[in-house]
């Protein structure tokens, strides 16, 4: 199925599926990152895909997610998850929910788009080569209209940024978020932070 095919199917499954406050966030997520994907030169609908699909999994039994990200794990089309043991904070509580919805757009759709399913994979704790639609849909979901605790002002800044620096400012946004809630900080969000840091390498 194509994406503009599978959008209105994924409405459906996000009103039979989630709260209506998370069903909403999501919605905010898929229309911003369709813009993001419009003012960068990638098809919008693959941005409102991903921002539809990404927190599907969120409000479903572990069992469930466990058997999705297994789905995903053995497609191999995510060389960082088709190892022979799962990535490790994959299996925390607070981050399955993304590998488990891109098995879920796999196993119930049939939609097998590899930036699509990175994208939905990787949203919560990002990575470190991450590809472009990946990126955006990651600062979607932190920057949606929806986050209180995001300020205005500093959402209109990142949104103006070009994508890496625009990934670098939402990280340490992110990171001092969770230090100041006092939550766990997943490794792999700590070595895109160390790469960002660095000198330009974008692929
Ligand atoms: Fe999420
Ligand atoms: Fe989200």
């Amino acid at each position: 199925m194509e994406a503009a095919e599978i959008l209105p199917l994924l409405q459906a499954r996000l009103a039979a599926s989630l709260s209506p406050k998370r069903a909403g966030h999501s919605r905010q997520v898929a229309e911003l990152a369709a813009r993001l994907c419009l003012e960068r030169g990638l098809d919008p609908d693959l941005g409102r895909l991903a921002g539809l699909a990404h927190d599907l999994c969120k409000e479903m039994s572990r069992p469930r997610q466990e058997a999705l990200l297994e789905v995903y794990r053995a497609s191999g089309l995510d060389s960082l998850v088709a190892g022979p043991a799962p990535v490790a904070s994959f299996m925390a509580a607070e981050i399955l929910h993304g590998p488990a919805a891109a098995g879920l757009l796999l196993r119930d759709f049939g939609y097998a788009e590899p930036s699509v399913l990175e994208a939905i994979a990787w949203h919560t704790v990002g990575h470190s080569d991450m590809g472009l639609l990946a990126i955006l849909v990651y600062c979607a979901d932190k920057l949606e209209p929806g986050r209180r605790h995001v300020d205005p002002d500093f959402r209109d800044a990142c949104l103006g940024l070009e994508p890496r620096a625009m990934l670098l400012a939402v990280v340490e946004d992110s990171l001092a978020w969770l230090r100041h809630k006092g939550w766990e900080i997943a490794p792999e969000t700590f070595l895109l932070y160390n790469a960002l840091r660095k000198p330009v390498q974008t692929r």
